[in-house]
């Protein structure tokens, strides 16, 4: 059976629909059968950061709704060959989705995928509660701002209160990415360092993202930075992709910034 991994935060805007793309091309690279889920019903943008928006035919709620068939709605990504996405839908209506019909859906991707990661949406209403319910895994995403930060120690909550893990006297595996930073800000204490977000939020650590424009053209590509091989935030990516899958990378010494190379001999341990 697969792992189901939602990515997920309190404040909108944080980075979950690009490190959902990311890490779902960064699992597919490493192997693993991935199918990445644009659970934010109404707006989509997944499929724009992924470079699929033009071959949607079918969608989500066409899938739960039985307009079609699964392997109808599956649209095989073109550079990862073991990458799947399902798009969300764009009607109106966020809260079209249904309890049991999403556990059908997901339960029937577990079977066949390695690796089942949902998008979830912006704030705590609409998809959201169905986006964790199921999850194996979450990936809380924040920025290191003190209103992303209190957002998501929200979102924490949730999760431990509403997941069906939780329910049944289990634990949701939870860890925490820090995207957005700017290294800059931190040194002159104008932005929370990496300790604060931890202290505060008292999870685990999975990945440390700078903040970085090579993104902003990736998406406008729809070529996921995970492959650009001189970016900073390709390289963060690449390390979460790792990390989820067992291994002890180290992080990348942010603190640095005399270029790629350096950056790399300069690494640290966790
Ligand atoms: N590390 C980064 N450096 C620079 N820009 C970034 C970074 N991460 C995300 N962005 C930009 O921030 C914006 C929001 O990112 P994204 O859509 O992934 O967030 P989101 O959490 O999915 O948003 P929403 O809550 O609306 O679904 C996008 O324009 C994206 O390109
Ligand atoms: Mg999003």
């Amino acid at each position: 059976m697969g792992e189901v991994i939602t990515i997920t935060s309190g404040k909108g805007g944080v980075g979950k629909s690009t490190t959902t793309a990311n890490l779902a091309v960064g699992l597919a690279e490493n192997g693993k059968k991935v199918v990445a889920i644009d659970f934010d019903i109404g707006l989509r943008n997944l499929d724009m950061i992924l470079g699929l928006e033009r071959r949607i035919v079918y969608d989500v709620v066409d899938v739960m709704e039985g307009n079609c068939n699964l392997s109808q709605a599956l649209i095989h990504d073109k550079r990862s060959k073991s990458l799947y996405f399902l798009p969300a839908s764009q009607t109106k209506d966020k809260d079209i989705l249904d309890k049991e019909k999403v556990r059908k859906l997901v339960e029937e991707l577990k079977e066949e995928f390695d690796f089942v990661l949902l998008d979830s949406p912006a704030g705590i209403e609409g998809g959201f509660e169905h986006s964790i319910f199921l999850a194996d895994r979450a990936i809380i995403i924040t920025t290191p701002e003190v209103s992303a930060v209190r957002d998501a120690d929200r979102v924490i909550g949730i999760i431990d209160a509403k997941s069906e893990k939780a329910i049944k006297g289990g634990e949701v595996t939870k860890h925490i990415i820090i995207n957005r930073i700017k290294k800059e800000l931190v040194d002159r204490g104008e932005m929370l360092s990496t300790e604060d977000v931890l202290d505060i939020l008292a999870l685990p650590l999975i990945g440390l993202v700078p903040e970085d424009e090579k993104i902003v053209s990736s998406t406008n590509a729809g070529e996921p930075v995970f492959y650009d091989k001189n970016s900073f935030s390709g390289e963060a990516f690449r390390r979460v992709a790792k990390r989820i899958l067992g291994e002890d990378v180290e992080y990348m010494d942010l603190n640095k910034k005399s270029g790629f190379k350096g950056l790399l001999k300069r690494l640290f341990k966790r």
